[in-house]
């Protein structure tokens, strides 16, 4: 989709890290902006900071892993523009327990992870695309994934991320099929400095609350430390954002900014395959 200016997009997770990063480059565009995030004060806070800017921004507080709110959003954005463009369907979570091993994870780690991550892109797929082709105006669909979707590792949020990235890649491919003016993307990041690792400050009760880390192995909590570290060394929001806007603008389909560690296990998963290997180890274990 060539031109930004003036056209409508909808970003999930909006109010922090990378959707924060993607709804401030997309304003930058002259784009009209629709936020959505289940964080209501952060919320308000990023949409007055849009309209003191002078950038229009609607903000619509939803849990993407609810259906019903997802396609109220939608409902929302096609009410108070009466089109989308570009939808980022880029809400995530993790939390720093999802670490251990696949056979140490609580079953509610499950559900959460793969509720917001994976059937979450889903309900945006299913609330906008059919209204985005009926539209039949020129736009795109930029899922967040990770690099996590591209290599492998235990427990919800690889699987859920190689989810996003298998759905997008069908979604491109149907799209292209359908000879829709819509195209796809799916935004595969490596480390980012953003607030990830407090996503379980938006985790409901029901899906088992926030983890105690006290009460982790020793090991674990070594290791969330170890990962705290790294995130915070980690590219800035911002350069993803320009990234997925350069992609959107020349109809890239696989964005991956991700560090030159991370792209070596991709090489080493991928090899592992062709060549009928088992899986290598990750460096370290
Ligand atoms: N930070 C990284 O290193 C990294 C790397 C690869 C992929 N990602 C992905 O990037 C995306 C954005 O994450 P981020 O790193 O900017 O983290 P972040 O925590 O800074 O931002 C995520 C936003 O999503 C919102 N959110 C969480 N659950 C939600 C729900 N159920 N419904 C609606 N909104 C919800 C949060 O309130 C928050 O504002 C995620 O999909 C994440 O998996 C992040």
């Amino acid at each position: 989709m060539q031109q930004l200016q003036g056209r409508v997009a909808v970003i999930t997770g909006a109010a922090s890290g990378i959707g924060l990063a993607l709804a401030q480059r997309f304003g930058r565009e002259g784009m009209r902006l629709v936020l959505a995030d289940i964080e209501a004060a952060a919320l308000a806070r990023v949409q007055a900071q849009f309209q003191a800017q002078g950038v229009p921004a609607l903000a619509v507080q939803v849990d993407v892993m609810d259906e019903a709110q997802v396609a109220a959003l939608a409902d929302a954005a096609y009410r108070h523009y009466g089109a989308v463009h570009l939808l980022c369907n880029n809400a995530g979570v993790t939390a720093p327990a999802l670490r251990a091993p696949t056979w140490e994870t609580r079953t509610a780690d499950w559900q959460w992870v793969l509720g917001v991550n994976l059937m979450g892109v889903v309900h945006g797929v299913r609330a906008f695309v059919p209204r985005m082709l009926a539209g039949g105006e020129p736009g795109h669909i930029v899922n967040t994934a990770s690099v996590a979707g591209l290599i492998s590792g235990p427990g919800p949020y690889f699987a859920s991320k190689h989810g996003v990235v298998c759905l997008s890649e069908g979604l491109y491919k149907d799209l292209r099929a359908a000879g829709a003016k819509l195209s796809a993307s799916v935004l595969c990041p490596g480390l980012i400095r953003t607030a990830i690792l407090d996503a379980e400050r938006n985790r409901a009760a029901a899906f088992g609350g926030a983890t105690d880390l006290s009460t982790l192995p020793e090991a674990s909590q070594r290791a969330a430390a170890g990962f705290r570290e790294s995130l915070q060394s980690g590219y800035e929001p911002a350069q993803v954002a320009d990234a997925v806007a350069d992609a959107v603008r020349d109809d890239r389909f696989y964005i991956v900014p991700a560090q030159a560690p991370l792209v070596e296990m991709l090489r080493l998963r991928m090899q592992d395959i062709l060549e009928g290997r088992n899986p290598s180890l990750p460096p370290g274990r």
